[in-house]
């Protein structure tokens, strides 16, 4: 990803300074007219705006740790995936150190970066946003989500709850179909028409949820758990995993029981929380 910023960066002409962990993997980079800087610090003081973008939190307070003092009076963007939580941590220590920092969560591939279909939020001081939205825009679609600075990662984490047990699903079905006999490249077609339906679904849903009405106007929770018994049951007879099948099952069976069983499927969302 960090190659990907770069590129994108050199593409809109911005002067770029860049710093690996591991010297040598810098190539592309440097042949795109990225200048190198030695070390972290090197690399912070030689411009106002620092994008950080490394595997995870540990790499990048790493990072931050070694940049130090030169670090004072810059505004750091975390491009790198952390939590909500650690990110508005990361400001209270930014203000306490002398410099602002900004969270963003980099929500497509790194073939996208670059192009408008490179989107990623940003949140934290507003100010600082205004000052760089201009070279972040060489990012793609870039957006301030709000003054929160866990608000960008919160995003993230919603988006990939959703992404991961999609995926889950399919690998899933994918498992349940071959027990069945049917190969995947027989239930990809159908399985492509799923991304025709969710869309009014996912509008449906987030306004039903905003609303905290659930009516059960096209579809019930009591139809789904009896949708949801008889694909576990399925799998299960296959000697297929169904511990998320389960899971769903339980939940979905509990708001049934609790006098939910006319209500739409996204009344769950009222359910979710274990406090
Ligand atoms: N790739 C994507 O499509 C994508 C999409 C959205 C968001 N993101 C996020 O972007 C971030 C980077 O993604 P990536 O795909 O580039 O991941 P990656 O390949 O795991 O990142 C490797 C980078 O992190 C550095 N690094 C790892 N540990 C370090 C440490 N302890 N100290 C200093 N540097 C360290 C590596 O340096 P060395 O070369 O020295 O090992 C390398 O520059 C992640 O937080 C990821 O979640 C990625």
């Amino acid at each position: 990803m960090g190659r990907a910023l770069v590129r994108a960066l050199r593409a809109a002409d911005h002067p770029t300074t860049v710093w690996n962990r591991t010297p040598g993997r810098d190539a592309e980079p440097l042949a795109l007219g990225a200048r190198p800087a030695a070390t972290a610090a090197g690399a912070v003081a030689d411009a106002p705006l620092v994008l950080l973008c490394v595997r995870d939190r540990t790499a990048a307070r790493a990072v931050l740790d070694a940049a130090g003092e030169a670090l004072r009076g810059r505004t750091v963007v975390n491009a790198t995936s952390i939590t909500p939580e650690d990110a508005r941590a990361d400001a209270v220590e930014a203000g306490a150190r002398g410099y602002r920092i900004l969270d963003a969560a980099i929500l497509t591939p790194t073939p996208t970066i670059g192009g408008p279909g490179g989107t990623v939020l940003v949140s934290g001081d507003a100010a600082a946003f205004a000052e760089h939205e201009h070279t972040l825009r060489a990012l793609g679609t870039v957006r301030h989500v709000g003054t929160d600075p866990g608000r960008a990662a919160a995003f993230d984490a919603a988006l990939l709850d959703l992404f991961w047990t999609t995926v889950h699903g399919w690998v899933h079905a994918l498992a349940l179909a071959r027990a069945e006999g049917i190969s995947g490249a027989e239930l990809a077609p159908y399985a492509q028409g799923l991304p025709r339906i969710l869309p009014p679904l996912i509008d449906d849903f987030a306004r039903r949820a905003d609303e905290h009405r659930h009516p059960g106007d096209h579809s019930t929770l009591a139809s789904a758990a009896a949708g949801l018994a008889h694909v576990a049951h399925t799998a299960r007879s296959r000697g297929l995993d169904t511990s998320v099948l389960d899971a769903a099952l339980a939940l979905t069976r509990r708001a049934v029981d609790a006098g939910h069983g006319p209500d739409g499927v996204s009344a769950l969302v009222e359910r979710l929380s274990v406090r």
